[in-house]
């Protein structure tokens, strides 16, 4: 017979070993289970705690795909407070740090543990009885903000810490939250797409994720945290060295560049050793850091007011050149958004030739002092996109420049007068409805495959615009085969597709129409969020400033750029077309008429998280369109539905099976078709 302690037992037991194989995939980057397994035990696990409320546990491993419980964030008293470290930039300053500490000490001998510094956003996690407990950020050093809820979701950060390893009742391990560069690069890409602002480095993207109010969408970025810090009572070692060793054991990622140095020569050689090395980490580093090694020693340092006397910086030069600027021009953008671009002349900076480099705005320009001709410095730090630190003022003064850089007053497509709206650093054209770029632009994202999915790209639309058929998106479910044929390059083939594509895009969900509609700021998440609280489009025009506010994730510059939009007739109007001409304005319901038999004698397996639906959906999904959810890849699979975060090994068997992979967008056309 089983008994509640049995389940109890097993949920105990599921967690523990969870947790083990979750350390070694992201901690140790050793997988020790197949995914298939994995996700299995994490299903039993998901059950077994629905079934069982009672044995809940805020550090099970089903909480890291993140829960919604949370809205801002309470203030939480540091217990040590969180300092920073002084600064160096040159090996003269790092000598003369090795010299004060060896003086300070009084010749005796020590030690110096040389670390990488890492460029991201700190946070001090206490743990209490083996269990993870708060995670703060360092806020003003004595108070900051507690979010325990988004680094839950960090996997390489441990839950819980083996049972038998020997740490401390309670104690902080200190550490970095960082955003790797190709998550970064991801993230950045989205936005582009979305024309929302770019993070101008990973440490921006990482600080700016852990803020978020929504657990979910912080697991769905794949942070990661180095750990360099341990701090409390008892703890295992003499130095900081030996402590860093334990934390590594107790399951925290704790790099291994990381080095003992008995002289200041072994600090310079890791010094020199990582200041190229670090361009293949995956993450983002800044410097090196030094520690004296001995906790009694830096017992005897102590601290000055901000910094401890024990440890320092040592801050890398970020890449730098000079070169001519040669002109700048002006990009005008689907929301009007006018993006100043630097031209020029080619030079290599950090393995790459610079031609261009962004800035950003009319300020910038203004406080660079910026003439065409000038020799301007040109810096690639944790930047993706280079940009112009300075200008070399004695160049000036040998040899006449160019004029002075005035940002421009009109759009440089229609001539309009710009307008700089309050607050904000960029410029717009205002001509909304008559700025060529504007106008493609908004119908380039319509048809784009997240949002539409209409099966035409950039040239087509210019080609469609340039002829007059075109002006707005309501425009597309206008066009007729006899108007395309008249156009060149169109044969009946490539018109019926159109039509198909267009008549297809009217099955489209209600919040992908949404996200196409290209309301600023409004972008996939926030398009889907929207449309699950809202269910359709005239709610949620109606809906006025204090209910969107309220609503996760939704501020103040969301709410009023879609109060601003509805506002428009003319967005009305295209709007009212949009309905008449069939497209989906409302969330779908789900009744017994959405039952068909499209996926009949199909199975499909699932795997990974997705943007539009959650997997139990899609499960409903297949199964209402007559097809079959099985939880394993073999010869019977005839799709694999794949989403983010999917496993390496379920991916690999796919592959090795020949069977179909398929992305949500795909499965949701197959259904839709
Ligand atoms: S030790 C009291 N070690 O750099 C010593 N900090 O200004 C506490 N950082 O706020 C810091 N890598 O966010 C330490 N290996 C490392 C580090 C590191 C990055 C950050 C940390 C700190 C800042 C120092």
């Amino acid at each position: 017979m089983t008994t509640m302690n049995d389940m109890e037992n097993r949920i105990k037991a599921l967690r523990e070993e969870l947790e083990r194989h979750n350390h070694a995939y992201y901690v140790l980057n050793a997988p020790t289970i197949s995914d298939y397994e994995f996700d299995q035990k994490m299903r039993e696990l998901q059950d077994l705690e629905a079934a069982y409320p009672e044995y809940d546990d805020p550090n099970s491993p089903t909480r890291r795909v993140g829960s919604d419980l949370t809205k801002n964030f309470t203030q939480v008293a540091h217990r040590y407070p969180m300092l920073s470290l002084g600064n160096t930039y040159s090996k003269e300053e790092v000598r003369e740090f090795y010299e004060r500490v060896g003086r300070a000490l009084l010749g005796e001998p020590f030690e110096i543990v040389a670390e990488l510094k890492y460029d991201g956003t700190s946070i001090s996690v206490t743990y209490e009885e083996g269990q993870l407990r708060q995670a703060v950020t360092r806020g003003d050093g004595t108070r900051g903000d507690d979010v325990t809820a988004n680094v839950r979701t960090i996997r390489s950060v441990p839950l819980r810490l083996p049972a038998n390893a020997g740490c401390p009742e309670r104690f902080e391990v200190r550490g970095e939250i960082l955003l790797p560069w190709t998550e970064f690069d991801r993230l950045n890409k989205e936005r582009e797409a979305q024309e929302e602002p770019l993070f101008a480095n990973p440490r921006n993207a990482a600080s700016g994720t852990l803020k978020l109010q929504d657990p979910r969408i912080v697991a769905s970025r794949k942070l990661d945290a180095y750990f360099y810090y341990l701090l409390g009572e008892n703890l295992p070692g003499e130095t900081h060295y030996e402590n860093l060793c334990a934390a590594r054991r107790w399951g925290f990622k704790v790099s291994e560049a990381m080095k003992v140095c008995q002289t200041l020569q072994e600090i310079y050689d890791f010094i020199d050793y990582w200041d190229t090395e670090r361009k293949n980490l995956p993450v983002a580093t800044d410097g090196i850091v030094l520690k004296v090694n001995s906790l009694r020693q830096q017992r005897n340092l102590g601290y000055t007011a901000k910094n401890p006397r024990w440890a320092i910086a040592y801050k890398f030069q970020a890449e730098r050149e000079v070169t001519t600027l040669r002109e700048v021009s002006y990009q005008v953008g689907r929301t009007g958004a006018i993006t100043p671009v630097a031209n020029l002349d080619p030079v290599l900076l950090a393995g790459t030739i610079v031609k261009r480099a962004s800035l950003h705005n009319a300020d910038i320009i203004e406080s660079l002092d910026l003439h065409l001709g000038d020799h301007v410095f040109v810096e690639k730090g944790g930047e993706i996109i280079p940009k112009i630190v300075g200008v070399d003022t004695d160049y000036r003064e040998t040899r006449a420049v160019g004029e002075k850089v005035h940002f421009i007053t009109r759009c440089p497509e229609c001539g309009t007068p710009l307008v700089r709206p309050e607050g904000e650093a960029a410029h717009y054209c205002p001509n909304e409805t008559g700025c060529p770029p504007q106008i493609k632009g908004r119908i380039e994202h319509f048809v784009t495959r997240k949002a539409l999915n209409i099966n035409i790209g950039p040239e087509t639309v210019e080609d469609l615009y340039e002829a007059g058929l075109i002006h707005d998106v309501a425009d597309l479910y206008t066009l007729k085969i006899e108007d395309l044929l008249r156009m060149e390059r169109w044969a009946m083939k490539s018109a019926r597709n159109l039509m198909k594509s267009l008549e297809d895009s009217k099955s489209v969900p209600f919040e992908r129409v949404l996200y196409g509609l290209g309301i600023r700021y409004v972008g996939e998440t926030v398009a889907k969020r929207l449309a699950t609280v809202f269910h359709d489009i005239d709610q949620l025009q109606a809906a006025p400033y204090e209910t969107l506010v309220a609503v996760d994730e939704i501020g103040e510059r969301i709410a009023l750029s879609v109060i601003e939009y509805f506002k428009d007739e003319r967005n009305q109007t295209i709007i009212g077309r949009l309905k008449t001409y069939g497209l989906q304005m409302a969330l779908a319901e789900t009744t017994e008429g959405d039952q068909s038999d499209k996926l009949k004698g199909l199975t499909i397996v699932i795997s990974g998280t997705f943007a539009h639906h959650s997997r139990d959906e899609y499960k409903a999904m297949i199964e209402r369109n007559g097809g079959k959810n099985t939880g394993s890849i073999s010869k019977k699979t005839d799709y694999l539905l794949a989403g983010e975060n999917m496993g390496p090994a379920k991916l690999e068997k796919a592959t090795t099976l020949g069977i179909k992979i398929i992305n949500e967008e795909e499965f949701l056309n197959m259904i839709s078709e």
